[in-house]
Order: structure tokens, then sequence, then C-alpha cells
């Protein structure tokens, strides 16, 4: 396994060296775009592959199915918050005058914490993995306050960065805020004990009709998110689903 981690921070990355090296040509031809500073941010599309394009299809497949729910988003694992960012420049797309549609992420800043032995041996994750730059939940801090400042009533901050181990932030964030409805939550801990303490912590908060989506449910190398989910919700009752477009996310309809 140890030619599909990233060197600097253990991520798994399950490409082929050669698509690997197709990749490094296309950041190459990024890096060195010739387009002056002013055009580049509008002409970021040239550069997304069919691989990330499909991500951002499948959120905004997604955001449509909660647009007439109420509540708010919450990420359970940011990492480097590119699934947070979508998911507001699609609220100030769709619904940009929705001030209760907050998104609120929660991660360590600082790679995992609580792997077990319910998360198997073909990840060879430690914690600590799937770190991030030094400062990074500053950068991602400016990048969503951005992304926020581009769209209406901006003054009204609706995201929020929860830094910590998440068995205990969850809950705790839970606590402060007992209004908090979700209309929509992402499990991507990828491992077994954060995601079984934030399926238990945020299941009193969903209702009919809220979005749950996984990263890695069904998946041989992080087994621990299927099984946290089975223990906290009866699989029987769930309709697990899927979009065409992407391999490894799937979602549930409560
Ligand atoms: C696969 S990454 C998330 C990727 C992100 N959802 C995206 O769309 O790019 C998994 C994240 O879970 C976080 N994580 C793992 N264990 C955690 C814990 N106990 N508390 C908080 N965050 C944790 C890691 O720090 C890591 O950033």
């Amino acid at each position: 396994m140890a030619d599909i981690k990233t060197q600097k921070h253990d991520a798994i990355v399950l490409s082929s060296q050669s698509e690997k090296d197709l990749q490094r040509n296309f950041f190459e031809l990024f890096h060195n775009a010739p387009i002056p500073d002013d055009e580049i941010m509008a002409n970021l599309g040239l550069f997304l592959s069919s691989k990330s394009l499909s991500r951002v299809l499948f959120f905004y497949e997604i955001y449509k199915k909660i647009l007439n729910t109420h509540g708010m988003i919450m990420e359970f694992g940011v990492r480097w918050g590119q699934t947070l960012s979508i998911l507001a420049a699609l609220r100030g797309i769709f619904e940009p005058f929705n001030r209760h549609r907050k998104i609120v992420g929660f991660d360590t800043f600082s790679g995992f914490i609580g792997m077990g032995d319910e998360d198997g041996k073909l990840c060879k994750t430690v914690d600590g993995s799937f770190s991030v730059s030094e400062g990074y939940q500053q950068y991602l801090e400016n990048v969503l306050a951005l992304q926020e400042a581009l769209n209406p009533i901006s003054h009204l901050k609706k995201f929020e960065l929860v830094s910590g181990d998440a068995t205990l932030t969850i809950p705790a964030y839970l606590k402060r805020q007992p209004e908090t409805l979700v209309s929509l939550a992402i499990f991507d801990f990828d491992i077994y004990k954060p995601t079984k303490a934030a399926l238990e912590a945020v299941k009193p908060h969903l209702f009919k009709g809220s979005v749950l989506v996984f990263d890695e449910l069904g998946d041989d190398i992080f087994p621990g998110e299927t099984i946290a989910l089975r223990e906290v919700f009866n699989l029987n009752d769930l309709k697990i689903e899927r979009h065409p477009m992407t391999a490894r996310v799937s979602y549930v309809v409560l």
C-alpha cells in the first residue's frame, strides 16, 4: 500500500502510476498557465478532470435534494475543505438568502484521531494520517469567508469550522446549539470511532427527509464507516443510493 500514500500527509490516492504521471502533467500546465491573473479564476474549469468534476456534480445533485428541507449542513471530516467550499457556492446559487442553511465542518485539522481495530489492516493509516499544512484552518476560514462575501447577506456569517477530536467537539457543539436541525450530514472521517460518535450525536437532530452522505460505505480499505452505520442505524430501514458518476460516494434520504 505504500505507493498509494501521499508523501507529506499520508493520504491515500488510488490512482495508478500512469494516471499520477498524467495528473502531474496537468498540474504543470495549471502551474505555468499563460493566463493573466485577472482571468485565471474565471477559467478554472480548464483544469477540472472528469474525476474532479464528478464530485462537484454529485454535490449539485445532493444539494437539490435538500432545497425544500429546513436546517443546516454538517460535514464530518473537512480536510482541505473542497466540499465545504463547493456547498457554499451551491448555496450562493440556489438559496443565497437562506440564513438558516449554515455550513459547519468538523475536523482536527491535524489528521486522524481514534484509529482502532474496526478500521482493519488494508488502510495502513495511523493517528495523524490525512493531516493538512500548518495553519490550514485559518487559510480555509479565509476561503469560506470570500465565498460568502461574493453572495448576498454576507454580513451574517453562515459557516463555522470546529477544530478538535470530533468525539468531543460534535456533542459539545450540539449542546451549545440545541436548535440544530441537520438537513444534510456528510460523513467523511473515514474511520470508525469518530464516525460512530458523529452518527450517535447527530441522530436526534435528523428528521424525515434529511440527507446523509457517506464517502466510504462498503469500502474495504476503510471498513469502519460501514460498521459505525450498522451499529447506529438499522440497515434494513435505509435505502443506500448512489449516482452513476461517482463510484465511492453514496447517500440516504431518511
Ligand atoms: C478523507 S478526509 C476528509 C475529506 C473531505 N471531506 C473532502 O471532501 O475533501 C478525513 C478527515 O477526517 C478527519 N478526522 C479523522 N478523525 C478525526 C477525529 N477524531 N476528529 C476530527 N476529525 C477527524 C481528518 O483530520 C481528515 O481531515
